[in-house]
């Protein structure tokens, strides 16, 4: 350890009176260690509710204050549940050094729950130390962390959502239509009619915030409140090839949406994007553009469109695809983070030629029966 920290590793520290005793301790060593933090409490061993200090901990890390957080009561499970309900906080509540490193390599805990009464104070220390070393793995962890954020997102996006989400549209009708795609029996017919139906179920999802102003109507009894929605439709743009079968879908139920297209294809050996067409239209700073291919593989593809739409400076990008691989995802949004991606599926990973496992195969190919 050791040396000045950055301020992305701030860490946010608080404990009731059954932890301000170790709390003091772990600080002692932080400040040792040239480690930056702030203390939320409690300042004495007056009995407090643990609640409080591990709301107030938790949602200073939650909106991005700080990266870290310890938070220790008696047995640290207290902390660890409240910390826990809040969306974006994985606290591990951990008493041994193997549980702190394997709560950092595999799960990418950003808060550590300590036991005050359990712990000794040198132990504790040196699980301080091991947690706050260890780095995530990523790998097979990043999807077993992104289904827990997909989780999250879906169930709590009416409070204050926030962009760069995932969302995996799990509709079983959509479920059912996917297996259908995935089954390498399935011909070119049924493929692409299968991927535009797909692609118009999960619009649902992509445009559940547009926005509405009222408008009264009359029907055949008397007058109705009605809705329409405000501002200028939106811009789907596919990406060339499979991307274009998505469009049919989605213009049966937006028919008034404008279309661009960018052409990209992957060098097989690099798996690099190579642009070769883009044209979108001109009033997309006005617009909302949805982004269009059915797989997010290595996620050069997608960040490359996503660069050349944004430099249009449209008013807002979403990503929409059949099937995500984790490496996509990390990739977007990390390139793009303000880019919500919507997927059908999230799958297990890619495979040595790029290809998403299970996947569907080349959606390209399938959906024009090019192989
Ligand atoms: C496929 C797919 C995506 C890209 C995804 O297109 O439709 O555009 O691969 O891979 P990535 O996330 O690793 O970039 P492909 O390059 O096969 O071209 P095609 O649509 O013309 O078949
Ligand atoms: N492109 C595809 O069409 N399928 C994959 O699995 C990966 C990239």
């Amino acid at each position: 350890m050791g040396g000045a920290s950055r301020v992305e590793d701030k860490i946010a520290i608080g404990a009731d009176h059954a932890g301000y005793k170790l709390k003091e301790e772990i600080k002692l060593f932080l400040r040792e260690n040239g480690l930056s933090f702030e203390d939320f409490g409690t300042f004495d061993a007056k009995p407090v509710d643990y609640p409080e200090i591990a709301i107030k901990v938790a949602t200073s890390i939650a909106h991005g204050e700080f990266s870290k957080g310890i938070l220790i009561c008696g047995t640290g499970i207290g902390m660890s549940i409240v910390a826990n309900k809040v969306p974006g906080i994985y606290a591990s509540l951990c008493h041994d050094i193997f549980t702190a490193r394997a709560s950092r390599a595999h799960n990418n805990a950003n808060v550590l729950a300590l036991g005050g009464r359990i712990l000794a104070p040198e132990l504790a220390k040196e699980i301080v130390k091991e947690w706050l070393e260890t780095p995530f793995e990523g790998g097979r962890h990043s999807r077993r962390i992104q289904r827990i954020k997909a989780f999250e997102e879906k169930t709590f996006r009416k409070e204050g959502k926030k962009s760069g989400s995932l969302l995996i549209i799990d509709h079983p009708l959509i479920q059912h239509k996917l297996s259908i795609l995935r089954d390498k029996t399935t011909g070119v017919k049924e493929f692409r009619e299968i991927v535009s139906e797909i692609s118009a179920l999960m619009l649902f999802e992509v445009t559940r915030d547009l926005p509405l102003v009222e408008k009264e109507v009359e029907t055949p009894i008397s007058k109705a409140k009605g809705f329409v929605v405000s501002g200028k439709e939106m811009v789907l743009v596919p990406i060339l090839r499979a991307g274009l079968g998505m469009v049919d879908g989605i213009l049966k139920l937006i028919p008034t949406a404008k279309v661009g297209h960018i052409g990209l294809y992957r060098d097989p050996k690099t798996l690099e994007p190579v642009t070769y067409y883009c044209k979108l239209p001109s009033d997309i700073p006005e617009r909302d553009v949805i982004i269009l291919d059915p797989m997010l593989a290595t996620g050069g593809s997608a960040v490359e469109a996503v660069g050349l739409v944004k430099e249009y400076k449209p008013k807002s990008i979403k990503f929409l695809c059949i099937i995500a691989a984790p490496e996509g995802v990390e990739r977007l949004h990390k390139a793009h983070p303000d880019v919500d991606i919507l997927t059908a599926a999230l799958d297990e990973r890619l495979n040595d030629h790029g290809y998403i496992v299970p996947g569907l195969g080349d959606a390209g190919d399938r959906i024009f029966g090019t192989r």
